[in-house]
């Protein structure tokens, strides 16, 4: 009251008009960057005689990657935890691509039995896999969830079966050579640290871990492509840009209405979403390259914390240990 008092009435009516108009342009601003410099893949590679496996594309990014790819006329492996909904869609990218090489497999990330299975069956039917896209992801936002493994969910599916799946693939990755691996992690790992005291921490508040994960994506792709090095198999990471698609599912309404609305109303689009997962699987400019950090197209900076080596060969043993890697499993 003695605010309204000292500040008239109309004096508040022009601080809030400039302060609305202060976030219309600020969202305008967001709008005309994402549309002026989102990353379109330029390469007309063909993808014929290649076989390309890519995680989750039931949706989002991954979808838009996976038809992209199997368009260039690659073998594309549709690697799902909803195989019903997938095979639906590999009807679909079969009329739309004119490209039959398409095969769904089940694959649960978040089970490591799950990893397991997926991986042997690909180990048995596969003579030869070029390119391995770790797209899957999954963000729990308020509940707290644990695997059958005792993973924490999130941590689980975007990072540990990830990391397991690499090792039980490499030899095969290897043996066609040159491979790639790409990693499709998030510029917001910059919100999260790596805590190398509880890499499985489970009483953290689960949204949280998303960021945990995503910084893990990347420590695990550095570490990853230092270990790769002269082994023709590359590793290389990236930020897709934020858009509106499954990843924000569990964010509950009405929160969830306005995320969506300023994310189709101001940020990419899914398939302007896919095109740097694209260039990493499919481009020449990217022959050779490993152990970088990809945005709109173009290798781009990480903070220097992110880049520790101890730190990424720590948590590289930690990882092996979580998911119980055996001692008859291929070793990077
Ligand atoms: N959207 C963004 O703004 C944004 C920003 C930065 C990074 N990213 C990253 O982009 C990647 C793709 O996400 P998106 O945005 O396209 O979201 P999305 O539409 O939800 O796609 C995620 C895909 O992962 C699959 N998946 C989830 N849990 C799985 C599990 N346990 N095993 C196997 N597959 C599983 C989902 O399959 P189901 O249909 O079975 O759930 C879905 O196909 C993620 O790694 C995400 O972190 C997204």
């Amino acid at each position: 009251m003695m605010f309204l008092k000292i500040v008239p009435c109309t004096t508040l009516c022009y601080l809030a008009a400039a302060a609305l108009l202060g976030v219309l342009l600020f969202l305008l601003a967001v709008y005309i960057y994402n549309q002026y410099t989102s990353g379109v893949c330029t390469s007309n590679s063909r993808m014929e005689g290649k076989t390309v496996i890519v995680t989750g594309c039931t949706s989002g990014i991954g979808k838009e990657a996976a038809k992209d790819i199997a368009k260039r006329g690659a073998r594309l492996i549709m690697a799902c935890r909803n195989v019903d909904a997938a095979n639906k869609l590999k009807e679909q990218f079969a009329k739309e691509t004119k490209n039959d090489n398409i095969v769904v497999r089940k694959l649960d990330l978040s089970s490591l039995a799950s990893v397991r299975e997926f991986a042997q069956q690909i180990n048995r039917e596969e003579s030869r896999l070029d390119v391995l896209v770790h797209n899957a992801g999954t963000a729990e936002v308020f509940r707290k969830k644990v695997t059958e493994d005792g993973l924490e969910m999130t941590m689980a599916t975007n990072h540990y079966g990830p990391f397991l799946l690499t090792h039980l693939l490499i030899d095969l990755l290897k043996r066609s050579k040159p491979s790639r691996i790409v990693v499709v992690a998030s510029s917001l790992y910059f919100l999260a640290r790596l805590n190398l005291d509880n890499v499985n921490p489970t009483a953290t508040l689960p949204g949280y871990l998303y960021y945990v994960s995503k910084y893990a994506n990347i420590v695990f792709t550095l570490e990853l492509a230092r270990r790769l090095q002269g082994s023709g198999v590359s590793a290389n990471c990236l930020h897709p840009g934020l858009m509106s698609t499954g990843i924000w599912k569990n964010v509950p309404p009405p929160m969830s209405w306005v995320v969506n609305f300023l994310l189709n109303t101001f940020c990419k689009n899914e398939e302007q979403g896919s095109q740097t997962t694209i260039h990493l699987a499919v481009s020449n400019d990217v022959e050779g390259v490993s152990g970088k950090y990809f945005a709109d197209c173009q290798e781009t900076t990480l903070s220097s914390g992110i880049q520790d080596q101890a730190k990424g060969k720590k948590f590289w043993e930690l990882s092996e240990n979580l998911v119980k890697l055996q001692p008859s499993d291929p070793k990077i």
